[in-house]
């Protein structure tokens, strides 16, 4: 399965100003600079189509990208960037959960999380919000070309002990390198699937 077309549509700070809600959305969510943007771009074979940036903090609005005319991809800002004043962070904070509880055609949002960290309590908080107002959620580990095959297989060990403590079915959990490809035909997949009772596509 390939994401033959990409192509960006409209950043927005407000979810009512999104797009019309007529297609099946995934968004991506996750600590500034984890690596969202670039993820996006290697799911759809493009080097620029979401802005990146070795500085934390390059995402600030809601991002919108068109894929083979079928899904949005939603590209957001990232959470626990020190770098912004305490307003700032309330006005993204509260931009970024109101386009989750409130945007109808969201299938699932992706959580990623650093492949070279353990999960901090910032993500692990994050989810237990998701779940709490019932918005489904996979995982996905990034940067995997960065870390040993032990500490992601330990780390996602981690991940999974933290989220057993509240839940009782754990979540889909991708392992991705936006370097290296991985992880690509699993999610591009996982999208199609998941997508396919949703308006019948
Ligand atoms: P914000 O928009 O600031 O919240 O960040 P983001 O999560 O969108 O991260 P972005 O995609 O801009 O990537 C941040 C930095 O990490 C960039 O320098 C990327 O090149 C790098 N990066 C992202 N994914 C990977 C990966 O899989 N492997 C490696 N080695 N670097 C990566
Ligand atoms: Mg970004």
């Amino acid at each position: 399965m390939t994401f033959n077309s990409a192509r960006f549509i409209v950043s927005n700070t407000d979810y009512r100003k999104c797009p019309p809600a007529d297609k099946p959305e995934y968004a991506f969510i996750g600590r500034s600079n984890v690596g969202k943007s670039s993820l996006i771009n290697m799911l759809t074979n493009h080097k620029n189509l979401a802005k990146t940036s070795r500085k934390p903090g390059k995402t600030q609005l809601i991002n919108h990208f068109l894929v083979n005319d079928k899904w949005y991809l939603v590209d957001l800002p990232g959470y626990g960037w020190a770098q912004v004043s305490k307003s700032q962070k309330a006005q993204w904070q509260k931009m970024i959960k109101d386009y989750l509880r409130y945007r109808s055609n969201l299938v699932l949002i992706f959580v990623l999380i650093d492949a070279r960290h353990t999960p901090q309590t910032i993500d692990m908080d994050f989810i237990k919000w998701l779940g709490e107002n019932q918005i489904p959620l996979a995982l996905v580990l990034t940067k995997a070309d960065k870390v040993s095959r032990n500490k992601i297989h330990s780390h996602r060990a981690a991940v999974e002990k933290r989220l057993q403590e509240d839940w009782e079915e754990l979540p889909e959990i991708f392992l991705t390198s936006a370097l290296q490809k991985t992880g690509k035909e699993e999610i591009s997949q996982f999208i199609q699937s998941t997508s396919k009772n949703f308006y019948g596509i």
